[in-house]
């Protein structure tokens, strides 16, 4: 019974860790875009996207990324022959990259915040993507599990990424076209 419990809020601390990832680095998007207008409002936008940065970052999506990993290592816990499988493997490879991903969010928002971060909001929007792949696949991984080819999740990695450009490039003509 306590692993149902696990899983269930496995679930419910994964799906806050992610949404607050695609909502902070749409934060970032709006933060660059700001560089461009004049003062007072240049200021005052991106004062304010710093202070939202980071309660965002240290009272959402930080304690989701602990409490996800808690209730994922204590499900392994409980069946750690899973260890030996290569969902597992490939799925803690995976949330690795999410990991380091959620700790650079840490550095850009202090880069933002003392104007020596100069990318550009389209740069942001790319890398509001990079979830979106780590999601995809470690769904798939944990779902089918030994069921599932590598090759498949190869294909499904493939078939995000044409996605999710088609998705971007659409969008880009749209916002180009829009008045
Ligand atoms: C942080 C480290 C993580 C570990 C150690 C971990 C480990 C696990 C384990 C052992 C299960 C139970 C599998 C089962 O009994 O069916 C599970 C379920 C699940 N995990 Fe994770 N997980 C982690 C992070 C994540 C992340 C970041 C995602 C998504 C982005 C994710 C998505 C899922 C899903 C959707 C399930 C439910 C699968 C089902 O109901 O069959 N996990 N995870």
């Amino acid at each position: 019974m306590p692993y149902l419990w696990l899983k269930s809020f496995h679930l419910v601390f994964l799906v806050s860790w992610m949404a607050g990832l695609f909502y902070l680095v749409r934060l970032f998007v709006y933060h660059a875009e700001a560089a461009g207008d004049a003062e007072p409002r240049r200021g005052i936008l991106r004062g304010q996207y710093t202070v939202m940065e980071t309660r965002l970052y240290r009272l959402i999506t930080t304690p989701a990324m602990v409490l996800t990993w808690a209730t994922g290592l204590s499900m392994v816990a409980l069946q750690p022959a899973y260890l030996e499988q290569g969902w597992l493997r490939a799925k803690l490879a995976l949330v690795v990259l999410l990991t380091v991903y959620h700790l650079a969010c840490a550095r850009v928002i202090r880069g933002l915040a003392e104007d020596r971060d100069t990318r550009t909001g389209e740069w942001f929007r790319v890398m509001n993507e990079g979830p979106t792949l780590v999601l995809v696949l470690a769904c798939l991984l944990v779902v089918f599990k030994e069921a599932i080819a590598f090759s498949t999740v190869g294909w499904a990695a493939a078939v995000t990424v044409a996605l999710v450009w088609l998705g971007y490039k659409g969008y880009a003509v749209a916002r180009r076209r829009a008045p």
